[in-house]
């Protein structure tokens, strides 16, 4: 990467910090505009893989109602074959960042937090986008909120504290042209612990696909670890299709019909799963 960045429609960036590097291999920077306002940028070069992904986040975005979500600024098309985003700067943490923290918290604050990223994925389905890769890395907190969590005060938090990022595998009415690419020449994507089972046959985000990922978020936030034993590592996927999974059942909360929520999210019948709506309406009730 070059210390300057000039976007499809002209727009013009310095890159302020190199903030870290993806498993896929894109590059995550801090950008600042000629004005001085910082943004993020996400960048991977040379790849059909690389140009599909932000392409697909593109068309997302354009689709996006959901205010609460950070936006997108441009998409980047270099000539030595760079691709990427730039998006509004989201000044805060990521959940996976932030899980120490998060686990210490009393169970109604997580069940809180859970109700805001289910609100988030109501306002994303009503448009119909799903998300396709929900996870601990892809929800984010912001920094009014961050700094309470430190401080251990334990506001509750509102879904304006809370942002979903990473539109990259998100699909518009079922349709992900990035997903077409990856069934084509690689297989499967995204995190595997989070991958709802029908996607070994699908290959598409859906809404209830998001669904299974936010109950496995649901389960390592409010059990502190993962519904699954991981032992079968890649193939964990076809396991749990394989072997018809039988999720143990979880330890009570006491908080009403939580963990039965939880069950039903994992549910391995797609059909049977709540939507976002029921959930954030049961999380709601449980408070
Ligand atoms: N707009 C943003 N502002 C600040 N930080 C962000 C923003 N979007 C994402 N992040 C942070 O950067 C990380 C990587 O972003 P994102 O997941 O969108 O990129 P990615 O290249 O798809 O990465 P991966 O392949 O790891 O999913 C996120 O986990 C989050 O911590
Ligand atoms: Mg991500």
């Amino acid at each position: 990467m070059t210390s300057e960045v000039n976007t499809r429609n002209g727009l013009h960036f310095l890159v302020q910090d190199h903030l870290s590097t993806s498993a896929s291999g894109a590059h995550h920077f801090r950008l600042m505009d000629p004005d001085g306002h910082h943004y993020f940028g996400k960048f991977q070069p040379g790849t059909t893989l690389g140009k599909l992904r932000y392409q697909n986040e593109t068309m997302a975005f354009t689709h996006v109602q959901d205010d609460e979500l950070e936006g997108i600024v441009d998409y980047v098309d270099r000539d030595d074959a760079t691709h990427g985003v730039i998006l509004e700067l989201v000044e805060g943490t990521d959940l996976y960042a932030a899980i120490e923290k998060l686990l210490a918290l009393p169970v109604e604050e997580k069940i809180a937090l859970l109700s805001t990223v289910a609100h988030h994925l109501e306002g994303l389905h009503s448009g119909n986008i799903a998300h396709g890769d929900i996870s601990l890395r892809n929800v984010m907190l912001k920094k009014s909120y961050e700094n309470e969590l430190h401080q251990g005060t334990h506001r509750r938090i509102t879904s304006k504290d809370v942002l979903l990022v990473d539109l990259a595998l998100a699909s518009v009415n079922s349709i992900s042209p990035y997903w077409f690419f990856i069934e084509q020449n690689h297989g499967l994507s995204g995190s595997w612990i989070y991958m709802p089972p029908e996607m070994l046959h699908s290959k598409m985000s859906s809404p209830a696909g998001d669904m299974y990922s936010f109950g496995v978020l649901a389960y390592i936030l409010l059990y502190g670890k993962e519904p699954f034993p991981m032992e079968y590592g890649i193939d964990h996927v076809a396991y749990l299709v394989k072997k018809s999974y039988h999720l143990p059942s979880p330890p009570p909360l006491d908080f009403n019909g939580v963990e039965e929520l939880v069950f039903h999210l994992l549910n391995p019948e797609s059909r049977h799963r709540p939507s976002a709506r029921e959930t954030k309406e049961k999380l709601y009730e449980a408070l």
